[in-house]
């Protein structure tokens, strides 16, 4: 993570403990940070736990969809949050955003007294199952972390990040990872490609609760963890194996998802009839993933799609890209 270089920039707030009347020259008044939402590769979900749970092994791979997160200082210990881009109007600015459970976390883990005004700019669709609203946990702790000089390591924003929620670690941590546990214990994979995704946007969300829960009530028990089960992915993640990965793509969430959302079957119809290489419910959905031949296909894919109407929108991206860091 970077250090902002730009003295000019500097102009208030400084110590750790800080209380927001204490100024000083030496802190960025305004920060940016972004970080990527993702594409699970593989989703594998074993029984409901205790907890609430379920244990995973969850292959993401960070996509350049990103959410940008703007914080600014301000003279009081308030969180005041504003938004913008598409599905902006979904998304709440009061104490339940991430953002603000995210700031919130910082403030309680190293005492700060310092507040701050956030501008969250969307680029990942809204309830799509990209882990969008986690990317915003993310950055903002990126970015509070610079803002607030807290000095806190990666590991330490890690870990904080995981009592956010299970994705949030990840999209800190970028690049191609599995996750165990909830997902958030990450082990990055050798990954020697770049992969060309379309992202099919369905105008309704889905919500990640009911679709583990419609999982539970068709598969009890879960499916079976079995780390073997993923070695032919490593293998063509390591070659940078497109073709081959398009074949390996896994989700046991997708058929509770399709269940809630018949529509998307249309939608992946119609990106296997463009010749995609791989296509999936992306997470607990409903955003579909389409794995392009190349980027030029990626566009082909996006156009062919909206033509069909199968889709509200549909972005393009490659993955895999860096974490959450400052810009
Ligand atoms: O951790 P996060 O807030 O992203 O999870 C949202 C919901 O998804 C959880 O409340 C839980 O119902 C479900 N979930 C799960 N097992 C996981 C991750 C999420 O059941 N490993």
């Amino acid at each position: 993570m970077n250090t902002p270089q730009d003295d000019a920039a500097f102009t208030h707030l400084d110590r750790t403990q800080g209380n927001p009347s204490e100024l000083s020259r030496h802190s960025p008044a305004t920060v940016t940070a972004r970080a990527p939402g993702k594409v699970n590769l593989s989703l594998r979900v074993g029984g409901l736990d205790e907890s609430g749970y379920h244990p995973l092994i969850n292959v993401f791979q960070a996509v350049s969809a990103w959410e940008e997160i703007v914080a600014s200082a301000r003279r009081d210990d308030n969180i005041v949050l504003t938004v913008q881009g598409p599905g902006a109007r979904f998304v709440p600015l009061n104490e339940t955003n991430l953002v603000a459970k995210a700031a919130r976390a910082l403030q309680k883990h190293t005492g700060t007294h310092f507040g701050a005004s956030i501008h969250i700019n969307k680029g990942v669709p809204v309830a799509g199952g990209m882990a969008g609203g986690s990317a915003d946990a993310a950055a903002t702790l990126v970015a509070l972390n610079a803002l607030w000089r807290l000095d806190l390591s990666e590991t330490d924003l890690m870990t904080i990040g995981a009592t956010l929620g299970a994705d949030v670690p990840f999209s800190l941590f970028g690049g191609t990872a599995v996750g165990y546990g909830r997902g958030d214990e990450l082990v990055r994979i050798t990954d020697a490609g770049t992969y060309h995704w379309v992202f099919a946007l369905r105008a309704k969300g889905l919500s990640t609760p009911a679709v583990f829960s419609r999982f539970d009530e068709l598969t009890p028990q879960g499916a079976a963890l079995n780390e073997c089960d993923n070695e032919r992915l490593y293998a063509a993640l390591a070659a940078g194996d497109a073709t081959s990965l398009g074949k390996l793509l896994h989700n046991d969430l997708q058929i509770p998802a399709l269940d809630m959302a018949p529509d998307l079957r249309q939608t992946i119809e119609t990106a296997h009839d463009c010749g995609a290489l791989g296509v999936l419910v992306s997470g607990s959905g409903p955003t579909i993933a389409v794995l392009a031949r190349d980027a030029e296909h990626a566009v082909t894919v996006r156009n062919e799609l909206l033509n069909a109407q199968v889709c509200q929108d549909a972005l393009v991206a490659q993955g895999s890209v860096p974490g959450a860091h400052l810009v």
